[in-house]
């Protein structure tokens, strides 16, 4: 998830695309950069490493002039955050600038066939194919070019593009990565986000996928991927900046849940293929490496740790190997048994929790592989692991993590599946099975984003309460544990998540009259008996909002109000079951009026022990 913005008017461009950046930097803050082209038509590209200070810094020192240019801000996915890896990227003549926002996912057979044509490159990025694409079908019109490069690009991406070819205009386009246009009064802009323009106009164009866009100082041109030129409702933009930043929605929480389905959907791309092998781009594992393992941790704190517990399901389920999760601030002080055929996974959304980190190279010392499940390229996890495999979750700003979790699920069930299939520990129908179902999810998230009302009902009766349990068995029950922490990080009322089966060894004392409870029945194999634990709260006084799989409607005579998710096999169900959790704690927090991004005594990131 990267920031774009484009400039063409009359005015100077680099004092405006900064200050676009500046609104953007919540999407990635890896590197930033500029491509400006001076009135004698040179391109003049600015960039490094950091945040968009060093880049200001130094426009400040070697002040770029141009009245058109393109701008970028980066979260780092292909190559680590770098002066060379920033963007923009250029054509060796320096002819052509792009900025993208997206992966181009057959990046490398495309830089295979231009280095063929006599291409050089010298980013390990993606995206540098694309300005030498543009450049190869480069014949008197930027437009085609641009049209030309895009049909061979698979993957997602927003690009602006400009050209000393033509160097009154910036050529922009989007598939599956967002892309604006603002429309000025004798000037023009692109931009990944609203804010980014927002001080300069408040007329824009939302573009489709697949929409290309011409810019120039006096007009903006849209088209079609035939050619066919478009004409699109032009909308004005009344959200104020803050609004607008969290693209319309009140919180940056509410605003990553909301992105599950698109960051799910990421983190599959090209791993999760019907009818192709399970593919773990970077991971260097072998397959005798994978036979040989013996044991599995997985280690990580809080989210991450319930991602763990899903995971250990997962694996112990798909690749008959035994798992053990741990708490990172546990297992660095515990003396864990390791040896060489140990495998670690650590999941850290930041890459860069202590506790995680020091596990990490516990493991290592002793002797163990380990896989880093992150979501920062660069961080300090994905360094110092043996593996990495990216969560392609985008940044996450509010302190609870959501889309990091569930993107954490996704690559559980790849590492579950791609370990299956070295071990064949299943079959090629049943991998095949689990893959078609897990490419259902981001529509079923979607779906299961519809439940707000009965939600937001349930909040306002009950966010009084001092404490909350939650209950489930199997799967529902890690779940249950995470639903619980949300609820408890950002509304502040106690909550426990208790296995549905313990609850008449102790827990059940506490339940009295009017006690709140979510119990989670979503596992088929475990229904009926978490029905009757249902029950068993209900008898003694509980009120109880029961979460359920589409169908299972006898849930309703058990419990005051209930929640259905789409069917979808049950190893894969904690993806779905988790939304009405984070949007019930999402709904508490506001009903009590807690300050929901930042809740008190937390930081996004915890680096210290
Ligand atoms: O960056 P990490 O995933 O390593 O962070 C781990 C925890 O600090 C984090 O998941 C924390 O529990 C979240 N605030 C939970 O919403």
């Amino acid at each position: 998830m990267c920031g774009i913005v484009g400039y063409v008017g009359k005015r100077q461009a680099a004092p405006i695309l900064v200050e676009g950046l500046s609104k953007l930097e919540y999407r990635g803050y890896d590197s930033a950069g500029v491509a400006i082209i001076d009135e004698a038509g040179n391109m003049n590209v600015s960039k490094c490493k950091g945040r968009l200070a060093n880049l200001e810094g130094k426009l400040e020192q070697e002040p770029v002039q141009g009245l058109i240019g393109i701008g970028h801000t980066r979260w780092a996915t292909h190559g680590e955050p770098s002066d060379r890896n920033s963007h923009p990227h250029t054509n060796e003549k320096e002819t052509i600038s792009v900025v993208h926002n997206g992966i181009i996912e057959n990046y490398m057979h495309l830089r295979e066939w231009l280095i063929s044509k006599g291409y050089k490159f010298y980013s390990e990025t993606d995206t540098e194919v694309i300005p030498n694409l543009v450049d190869y079908f480069y014949d008197g019109n930027l437009l085609d070019a641009v049209m030309k490069a895009v049909s061979k690009m698979e993957g997602s991406y927003a690009l602006g593009v400009v050209s000393t070819y033509e160097p009154d205009k910036i050529v922009a386009v989007r598939k599956d990565s967002p892309l604006i246009v603002g429309v000025g009064a004798e000037e023009n802009f692109i931009a990944s986000d609203v804010p980014a323009i927002l001080n300069q106009t408040r007329d824009v164009y939302y573009l489709n996928d697949k929409e290309f866009v011409v810019l120039t100082e006096t007009g903006v041109e849209i088209y079609s991927a035939e050619g066919e030129k478009i004409n699109k409702e032009l909308h004005h933009v009344t959200w104020n900046a803050d609004a607008a930043e969290k693209g319309g929605f009140e919180h940056f929480m509410i605003k990553e849940i909301h992105e599950q389905p698109k960051v799910i959907k990421d983190t599959m791309t090209s791993r999760i293929m019907p009818g192709k092998p399970v593919t773990l781009d970077d991971i260097k594992i072998t397959k005798e490496q994978i036979e040989n393992i013996d044991k599995v941790y997985i280690v990580a704190c809080g989210t991450a740790y319930h991602a763990g517990i899903v995971g250990k399901y997962v694996i112990e389920r798909l690749a008959r190997i035994p798992v053990e999760v741990d708490i990172a601030s546990e297992f660095r002080y515990r003396n864990p048994i390791i040896n060489d055929r140990t495998l670690m996974i650590v999941v850290s959304q930041s890459g860069e929790t202590a506790d995680t980190l020091a596990a990490l190279r516990e493991a290592r010392a002793q002797g163990a592989r380990v896989i880093a499940v992150t979501n920062v390229v660069g961080s300090s996890v994905s360094r110092e692991a043996d593996d990495v495999l990216y969560t392609w979750a985008g940044p996450e700003i509010a302190v609870a993590s959501t889309k990091a979790y569930t993107t954490q699920l996704i690559t559980m069930y790849m590492i579950g599946l791609f370990f299956a299939q070295n071990r064949n520990t299943l079959t090629t129908e049943e991998i095949e099975s689990i893959k078609n179902d897990m490419l259902t999810l981001p529509e079923k998230v979607e779906e299961t984003l519809n439940h707000k009302e009965v939600l937001q009902k349930f909040a306002a009766n009950t966010y009084m309460h001092k404490d909350m349990f939650f209950l489930g068995r199997g799967l529902d029950y890690a779940v249950a544990m995470e639903g619980s922490l949300k609820l408890k990080e950002i509304s502040y009322i106690h909550s426990e998540a208790y296995a549905g089966g313990e609850l008449k060894h102790g827990t059940i004392a506490l339940i009295e009259p009017g006690t709140i409870v979510v119990a989670l029945a979503t596992q088929k194999s475990l229904y009926e008996k978490m029905v009757s634990n249902i029950k068993e709260v209900t008898t003694r006084g509980a009120k109880v909002l029961g979460l359920a799989v589409e169908g299972n409607t006898d849930v309703e005579k058990a419990v005051e109000s209930a929640i259905y998710i789409p069917e979808v096999q049950e190893v894969l169900l904690p993806v779905l079951s988790v939304v009405p959790l984070q949007l019930l704690a999402y709904y508490m927090a506001i009903q009590k009026g807690c300050d929901v991004d930042k809740p008190r005594n937390l930081a996004k990131s915890v680096t210290v022990e």
